[in-house]
């Protein structure tokens, strides 16, 4: 293992968290308001850009995190940047609640879909009907998922806000690599 793979995360690693930061916000962002009244006048989802563009991101994440998961068992290193235990303890708990989450999220809407009827519908025309396994089981009918999901939602943005400002102090206040570590690396001459 060379010297440089432990003050820097890779460069898989550091693309799957950038494009997983970006898609999470703009699903965030596009996250379909008035969902349960437009569906009960009878729209069809696929017919509304916002959420076609919403359910596509929110599926990108998943697969990412999928894949990302795979690659974090893969991986042969992180880096590993001293700082008091406390500190440690508490980004490792930031960071299992944002992979829960970042799971969790999916879920809960196919869920939220299911308990309802609702195809899935995504960008491309594709279209899921019934949504399969989770459609008529009694996992769908526990709960209003819509509701769970709407929270989650609005849980992983006070969440990674928490974690983004982390970050930034550990940047501007600790300057002790953290955030570096998790940037593309500068080309030294
Ligand atoms: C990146 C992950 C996601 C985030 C951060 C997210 C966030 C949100 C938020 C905040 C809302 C509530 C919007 C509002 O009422 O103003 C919402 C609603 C919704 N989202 Fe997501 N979402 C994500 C993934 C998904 C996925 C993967 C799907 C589809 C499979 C989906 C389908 C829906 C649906 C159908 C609603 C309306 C729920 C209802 O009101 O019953 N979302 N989402
Ligand atoms: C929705 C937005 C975000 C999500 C879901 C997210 C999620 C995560 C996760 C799960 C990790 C652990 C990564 C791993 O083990 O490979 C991580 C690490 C990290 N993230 Fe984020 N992140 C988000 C936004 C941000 C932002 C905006 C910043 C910077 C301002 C940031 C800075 C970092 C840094 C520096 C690390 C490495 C921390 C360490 O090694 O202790 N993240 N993030």
């Amino acid at each position: 293992m060379n010297q440089q793979s432990k003050t820097q995360y890779d460069a898989v690693s550091q693309t799957f968290h950038w494009l997983t930061a970006i898609f999470v916000v703009i699903a965030f962002i596009l996250g379909p308001e008035h969902f349960g009244r437009l569906m009960k006048q009878g729209i069809d989802p696929a017919t509304r850009i916002d959420i076609v563009w919403h359910e596509s991101l929110g599926m990108l994440v998943m697969a990412l995190t999928v894949l990302r998961l795979l690659w974090g068992a893969l991986r042969s290193s992180t880096p590993h940047i001293p700082m008091d235990p406390w500190m440690r303890i508490a980004a490792k708990l930031v960071h299992v609640g944002l992979w829960a989450l970042l799971l969790a999220l999916p879920v809960s809407a196919l869920l939220a879909l299911s308990s309802r009827n609702i195809p899935l519908t995504l960008l491309g025309g594709f279209r899921l009907d019934p949504i399969p396994l989770m459609a008529g089981s009694s996992m769908a009918a526990l709960a209003d998922w819509g509701d769970v999901h709407q929270f989650l939602g609005d849980a992983i943005m006070w969440l990674a806000g928490l974690h983004a400002a982390a970050a930034i102090y550990h940047h501007v206040v600790l300057k002790d690599g953290v955030l570096a570590a998790m940037l593309p690396r500068r080309r030294s001459r």
